[in-house]
């Protein structure tokens, strides 16, 4: 069967995700660490906040040299996160509650404790070399390629006992699988079936354009990096997008529609023009459309319309993001404290008007940012392996805080994993619920509106003419107006408020006063 779609609308589109970093997100044992009955003790508090689905990052058998993303064993759970039973019993309580779970595949690299890699380092010629990248370096005794690591330094690590070199585009605890041997799908076919068999709704697919690598290992052109300005190896010419990544997106849409054709695919893609080429009928459901722009209206509507222009298929719409786990939280990113939870809330109710769906990483709802750790707390590779030029993502990944005045914010009895700053009990679960002005009854209050809204919402909008710093769109009857600047400004525009990011946004006679940095949905017709 081809196409994820039957007649009806899949649950999956217009929906709401939330990322769950299980490691910081709920500790079932007090041991400071985080973990799958954590999870499943927390799902009432996720129903309520109004989401549909909940990505769960990687819980396998793992060294944790990169936190869950250096898989040991496919096949079960890490102790410290618990067992295959809590696995069920999460699924199990998640659909009582209507939500769907998808876990986190990854399909790139194993963990160099990975069995095959343990095989593979045993002896030059052992079979299992075959199912990884191994090969000579060149006769000057450098690596084989000028690629690099993305977590700093060249891509390769020697293999003292054999001379050789093996490829890792992360962490060398993380060697990449060479995809070409078809070994390789075999066994994540098998994989996928193993968790779908278990009852998960689908998967987020890690590095998920990267999977095959140039056979010839050619060294890649330089180019400028659009980021900092400086030459740097290009990724795109000899591992981003190979042809035949395609073929196994194919195989895998056909094994999960043999489950339920509307269990979902997304893929961790960022480039919004890469994306049409796997968000098709036959491959991937969903990639992401993370916005990182600064705070101004003419970057954020440039970034929105690039990423609906991106995708070309019908119905398609992005999956808005504004963080996950491997980036600077958005209220930091908008300028920290007040000014940036006033801009965080002003971009939600920017993004989730739009048509699409939308991913919410944890923590967002309380409006927390990013921590800046002591470096001897740092846990995250990107930081040891770029030598401390790069802080790392450790900062967004700090545990969940749930009760006001309870040590660790009530987490856990023992220190957390990563410690926590003086303070973040202040933005505890338990402190703002019930809140009004608080940011996760924002939350709470723009999800539940939403919610008839994605449905019965044209699945279009248009953008209306607005003063320069101000975004105002429409969909059908529904209006979402936003200021991005300093200092007040009033429209003309009639409709209901239906939400806005704060006391001071009036709709009176026919204008609409916004506050610096505020924004509001409006209802035209008076039927929404
Ligand atoms: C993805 C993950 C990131 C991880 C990397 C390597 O980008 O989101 O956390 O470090 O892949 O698996
Ligand atoms: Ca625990």
């Amino acid at each position: 069967m081809r196409g994820g779609e039957g007649w009806t609308r899949p649950w999956w589109r217009g929906a709401v995700f939330y990322e769950v970093y299980v490691r910081s997100f709920a500790d079932s044992n007090d041991d400071g660490i985080g973990d799958l009955p954590g999870v499943t003790s927390r799902l009432d508090y996720l129903k309520r906040l109004g989401v549909d689905a909940i990505w769960v990052t990687p819980f396998y058998p793992s060294p944790q040299k990169d936190h869950g993303y250096d898989v040991a064993d496919y096949y079960d759970v890490n102790p410290e996160y618990g067992t295959l039973q809590d696995f069920d019993q999460l699924i199990q309580s998640a659909h009582e509650r209507r939500l769907q779970v998808l876990v986190d595949l990854v399909p790139n690299h194993t963990s160099d404790q990975h069995p095959w890699f343990r095989a593979a380092l045993s002896s030059p010629d052992d079979p299992h070399r075959a199912l990884y990248y191994f090969a000579d370096g060149k006769p000057d005794g450098s690596p084989p390629n000028n690629w690099e690591s993305a977590f700093g330094g060249p891509a390769w690590t020697k293999d003292e006992s054999s001379g050789q070199w093996y490829l890792h585009l992360f962490a060398p605890e993380q060697p990449d699988l060479n995809w070409w041997n078809p070994d390789v799908p075999k066994e994540f076919e098998k994989i996928l079936r193993f968790w779908l068999d278990r009852g998960a709704d689908g998967y987020r697919i890690d590095v998920a354009s990267a999977l095959f690598k140039r056979k010839d290992l050619a060294d890649q052109p330089m180019v400028k990096d659009p980021m900092t300005g400086q030459a740097k190896p290009d990724a795109t010419f000899a591992i981003i997008d190979q042809p035949p990544v395609h073929e196994v997106y194919r195989r895998w849409r056909e094994i999960v529609n043999g489950y339920r054709p509307d269990r979902v695919l997304v893929g961790e893609i960022f480039e919004p023009q890469r994306q049409s080429r796997y968000i098709l009928p036959d491959q991937l459901n969903m990639a992401f459309a993370l916005i990182r722009a600064k705070w101004d209206a003419s970057l954020w509507k440039r970034s929105i319309d690039v990423d609906r222009h991106a995708l070309h298929g019908p119905g398609q719409m992005p999956s808005w993001t504004v963080s996950n786990h491997d980036v600077v939280r958005q209220v930091t990113r908008l300028g920290g404290g007040f000014v940036g939870r006033q801009r965080a809330r002003a971009a939600l109710l920017l993004l989730l008007g739009l048509p699409g769906q939308v991913f919410l990483y944890q923590g967002g709802e309380l409006g927390l940012e990013e921590v800046n750790l002591p470096d001897d707390a740092r846990q995250d590779p990107f930081f040891f392996h770029s030598g401390g030029k790069q802080r790392g993502r450790d900062g967004c990944r700090v545990p969940l805080p749930w009760h006001k005045g309870q040590p660790n914010a009530g987490f856990s009895k023992a220190a957390p994993w990563l410690p926590m700053p003086a303070g973040w009990d202040d933005f505890a679960v338990d402190a703002q619920a019930g809140m009004a002005e608080s940011m996760l009854v924002f939350h709470q209050r723009v999800l539940a509106l939403r919610r008839p809204l994605s449905g019965s919402l044209p699945n279009d909008f248009k953008w209306c003419p607005a003063p320069e710093g101000v975004l105002v769109y429409e969909r059908g009857p529904f209006r979402v107006a936003v200021n991005f600047l300093a200092r007040p400004v009033e429209l003309s525009s009639r409709g209901r408020l239906l939400i806005a990011t704060n006391p001071m946004v009036r709709r009176r006679a026919d204008r609409l006063s916004l506050p610096p940095n505020s924004g509001a949905w409006l209802d035209l017709a008076g039927g929404i």
